[in-house]
C-alpha cells in the first residue's frame, strides 16, 4: 500500500486559534481524506509549537506559570480539530518529551559533525516573528519587514548552524527539483531570494539569561534552542525519528508540508538543508497556501481581527438548524471554494451566507432533498437499477469530473475540484426539471420513471464520494439517506452504475436556506 505523510504546521499556543489557522487544518484534512479514500496509507500529523519568547511573554502577562498556560491553550485546539471534522493520525507537542529528545540528539549529531560552532552575533529580532534579521532587510530602521512590528537589536553569543556549508547544494537541488516548492509563485520567490542573497548561517540558540523557556541546548547548558529550529524537527519526531525507526522508514519522507506563505522561509531554505546535514531525505513538496484577510488585512491576533472558529461554528449550527457536523462542513466547503488555494481571500459573513446559500441549500441540499423526496412518494423508497445507462445529459461533466478530479485534488485545487462536481450538480438538478418525473408517473410510465429515479439516486452517490474529502459528514449523511448498506467512500466505487438498488430514508433538508435579512 502507497503511503502518504502530511503535516499542517504547529499552531503557536499564545493566543486561541483563529479561522487562518482553521483554514490550514482543513485544507490538510482535506488531502488526508481524499489520499485515504485512493486507498493510501495515509498519516497526517498536526501539533502546537510550544516554547519561545512569545509564549513566555504571553503566559507572563496573564500571571499563569507558563507549563498551565500551554496546556490551556493545547487544549483549545484539541477542542477545535474534531469540531471542523478534521481527522489527524497524531498530535505533536513540542513540550513532548520524546520530541526533547530528539531535538537534543539533532543538535548534537550536527556538532559533532562540525555544523555547530558558537559565535557573536548582531542582529535584530522580532518577537512576534521569532525571527531575526540583519539592518539591512529591515524596513524603515527597526521595523519587522514580515508584520511591520519593531525589532530589538541583540548583541551576544550563540550558537550557529552552517546553512551557508549547504547553500551551493541546495541551490543545484532547488533547480532539479522544480515541484518542491508550491505553487510556482512560491517557487520563484524562494529562488530569486537565493540568487540575490548568500545564505548567512542561522542562528540556533538563546542565551537563557534573556529567555529561558525552550529546550536547553545539549552542548551548553547555559542556552536553549531556538524555538524555530526546535519546531521544525516536529516533522520528523512527529514519526518516530530515533526511538520508533519502522514507522520512521515507513513515513519520511514526508509527501506535503501545508504551510501559509508567511513562513515559506523556515521551510523552504532552513528545513531542507537541516535535513540534508542530517542525512535525512527531502520532502517531496512544500505547499504555501495564501492568507484569509478581512478587509484587506491578514487576519491575525496581533492585528485584533480575529474571526473565533468556535464561535463560527457555533452560529452557522444554530441557522442551519442544529446540527453541528453539517455546519462545520458548511464552513469547510465555503473556505475551500472561495479562493484557489495559492491566493488570498477577504473573509466576511455575508461571503459565506452567500456560499451556503446559493450552492448547498439551493443546489446540493435542493438536489438530494427533492430527489429522495421523489423515490419516496413515487416507490415508497425504493429504487432499482432497471438499466444502469448514464444519461446523456449527465456525460459531459460526469466525464470532466472523472478526467480532473483526481488531478486537481493532487495538486491541492481544491477550488477546481469543486468547480467541476457543481457542475454536475447543475446539471442533475436541469435534468430534474427538464424531465418532468410528476408527468411519468401521471402518464404511469414506469419504466421510465424507475430509470429516471436510479439515475438520479446513482448520481448522488457518486456525488456523496467526490465531496467527501471536504464535506464528509455531509457525504456521510447522504449515503445513510440512500440507504447505502455497505458505506463507502473509495474513489473506485466512484464509478458509475457501481450500485444496483437503494432504500431511501429521507432526512430533512441538509442544509436550509438562512435567512439573515
Ligand atoms: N509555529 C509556527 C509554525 C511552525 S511549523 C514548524 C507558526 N505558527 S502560527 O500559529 O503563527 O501560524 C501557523 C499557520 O497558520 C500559518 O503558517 C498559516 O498556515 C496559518 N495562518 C495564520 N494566519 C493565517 C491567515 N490569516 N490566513 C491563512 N492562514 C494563516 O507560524
Amino acid at each position: 500500500m502507497k503511503k502518504f505523510y502530511l503535516t499542517s504546521p504547529i499552531y503557536y499556543v499564545n493566543a486561541s486559534p483563529h479561522i487562518g489557522h482553521a483554514y490550514t487544518n482543513i485544507i490538510c484534512d482535506s488531502m488526508a481524506r481524499f489520499r485515504r479514500i485512493k486507498g493510501e496509507d495515509v498519516f497526517f500529523l498536526t501539533g502546537t509549537d510550544e516554547h519561545g519568547e512569545k509564549i513566555q511573554k504571553a503566559a507572563n502577562k496573564e500571571g499563569v506559570a507558563v507549563k498551565n498556560f500551554i496546556d490551556s491553550k493545547v487544549d483549545i485546539f484539541k477542542q477545535l480539530w474534531p469540531k471542523l471534522n478534521i481527522s489527524y493520525d497524531f498530535f505533536v507537542r513540542t513540550s513532548w518529551e520524546k520530541h526533547i529528545k530528539v531535538v537534543r540528539a539533532v543538535i548534537e549529531k550536527l556538532y559533532k559533525k562540525g555544523d555547530i560552532y558558537k559565535s557573536k552575533y548582531n542582529a535584530f529580532y522580532c518577537i512576534g516573528c521569532e525571527t531575526f534579521w540583519t539592518k539591512l532587510q529591515l524596513k524603515d530602521g527597526d521595523i519587522c519587514p514580515e508584520c511591520g512590528r519593531k525589532t530589538e537589536k541583540i548583541q551576544e553569543e550563540n550558537y550557529f548552524f552552517k546553512l551557508s556549508k549547504y547553500e551551493s547544494w541546495f541551490k543545484k537541488y532547488l533547480k532539479n527539483n522544480p515541484k518542491l516548492i508550491q505553487p510556482k509563485i512560491r517557487y520563484n520567490e524562494v529562488k530569486s531570494f537565493l540568487d540575490n542573497h548568500s545564505l548567512t548561517d542561522l542562528c540556533i540558540s538563546r542565551p537563557k539569561k534573556r529567555i529561558s523557556w525552550g529546550i536547553e541546548l545539549p552542548i551548553d547548558q547555559e542556552y536553549i534552542v531556538y524555538v524555530w529550529f526546535d519546531a521544525l524537527i516536529n516533522y520528523i519526531s512527529g514519526i518516530g525519528y530515533g526511538f520508533d525507526q519502522e514507522k520512521f522508514n515507513r513515513f519520511w519522507p514526508a509527501d506535503i508540508h501545508f504551510i501559509g506563505k508567511d513562513i515559506l522561509r523556515h521551510h523552504a531554505i532552513f528545513w531542507p538543508i537541516m535535513l540534508k546535514a542530517l542525512d535525512l531525505e527531502i520532502p517531496k513538496s512544500i505547499f504555501a497556501h495564501g492568507w484569509w484577510k478581512i478587509k484587506e488585512e491578514k487576519i491575525s491576533k496581533s492585528k485584533g481581527n480575529i474571526v473565533n472558529p468556535f464561535e463560527l461554528v457555533n452560529q452557522l449550527t444554530d441557522l442551519l438548524g442544529g446540527n453541528q457536523e453539517l455546519a462545520a462542513d458548511a464552513f469547510r466547503y465555503f473556505l475551500m471554494r472561495e479562493i484557489l488555494i495559492g491566493a488570498d481571500g477577504n473573509f466576511s459573513f455575508k461571503a459565506l451566507i452567500n456560499r451556503i446559500n446559493s450552492d448547498l441549500a439551493n443546489d446540493l441540499g435542493n438536489l438530494v432533498y427533492r430527489s429522495l423526496n421523489m423515490a419516496q412518494k413515487y416507490n415508497a423508497g425504493k429504487v432499482k437499477s432497471i438499466k444502469k445507462d448514464i444519461p446523456s445529459e449527465f456525460k459531459e461533466s460526469l466525464a470532466k469530473l472523472e478526467k480532473d478530479y483526481d488531478n486537481f485534488m493532487v495538486e491541492g485545487e481544491f477550488c477546481k475540484a469543486l468547480d467541476n462536481l457543481f457542475e454536475l450538480i447543475g446539471v442533475i438538478n436541469k435534468y430534474i426539471e427538464d424531465t418532468k418525473p410528476w408527468n411519468l408517473k401521471k402518464e404511469q410510465k414506469e419504466k421510465e420513471l424507475f430509470s429516471f429515479l436510479y439515475a438520479i439516486c446513482e448520481g448522488i452517490r457518486v456525488i456523496s464520494i467526490y465531496l467527501y474529502p471536504i464535506m464528509p459528514k455531509t457525504a456521510l449523511s447522504i449515503q445513510k439517506q440512500l440507504g447505502i448498506k455497505d458505506i463507502s467512500f473509495s474513489t473506485q466505487e466512484a464509478k458509475w452504475g457501481n450500485s444496483d438498488n437503494f432504500l431511501i430514508k429521507k432526512e430533512k433538508p441538509l442544509f436550509p436556506r438562512i435567512d439573515v435579512s
